[in-house]
């Protein structure tokens, strides 16, 4: 055993940073758009962020804490995706401010905002997909005792997508993971991984 350094999380790790969400990363990025009841654009990054179902498709973010996000996302009942990129990284990082709810973090980041067409709050313009989403589920989390806890997940179905023509490739227009260089959140306080062309290899499912 001593090969190893094991803990129970409810005890702490016994290391300088948590080793769990560098372990489980690097992670998508939901960059996630929604509008508040005064009509004012959110945006926010969210790296507790994934697809959990192909059709419909369906995305899931959880928030730490019952943020602007959520708020917007239960009250409005819809958000969008966003693309995060390695081009867009700082303006990814600067919409993540803990700002008061009045404040639009499209500003904030300098990005501007793009219309969406099947749901009321806009795309990032300058992001490559976008995502438009319907609420499903606004979940709050409980441990396995089944204490409730401070945590919110919430379910969307994707109900229309964007993709920049740039990012479809080929005869076909496949759309390319790594063209758009996507970025992922590692571990730590400031860790990012950007995908590259380098790190795709293929396997086939067994028949
Ligand atoms: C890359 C990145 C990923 C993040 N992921 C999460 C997350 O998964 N859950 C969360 O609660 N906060 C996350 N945060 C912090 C939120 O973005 C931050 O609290 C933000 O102010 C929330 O904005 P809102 O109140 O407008 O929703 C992340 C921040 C960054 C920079």
């Amino acid at each position: 055993m001593n090969d190893f350094h094991s803990y129970l999380p409810r005890h702490g790790h016994g290391l300088k940073h948590d080793p769990i969400a560098a372990i489980l990363g690097p992670r998508p990025i939901g960059w996630i758009s929604t509008l508040s009841p005064l009509g004012i654009a959110n945006l926010a990054p969210y790296s507790f962020f994934n697809i959990f179902n192909y059709r419909p498709p369906i995305v899931a973010f959880s928030s730490v804490g019952f943020k602007d996000t959520v708020r917007n996302a239960q009250s409005s009942g819809e958000f969008v995706y966003n693309l995060a990129t390695r081009a867009l990284a700082e303006r990814v990082n600067a919409s993540s401010a803990a700002v008061a709810p009045t404040v639009s973090e499209f500003e904030l980041a300098g990005l501007s905002r793009r219309a969406s067409l099947s749901v009321a709050p806009p795309a990032v313009a300058e992001s490559p997909v976008a995502m438009e989403c319907k609420v499903i589920e606004v979940k709050r989390l409980c441990d396995a005792q089944g204490s409730e806890l401070d945590t919110w997940m919430v379910f969307g179905e994707v109900v229309h997508v964007h993709i920049a023509r740039s990012a479809l490739c080929g005869p076909e227009g496949t759309y390319d993971t790594a063209a758009a260089a996507p970025i992922l959140r590692g571990g730590g306080p400031a860790d990012y991984f950007e995908i590259g062309a380098a790190q795709r290899f293929e396997l086939f499912r067994p028949l």
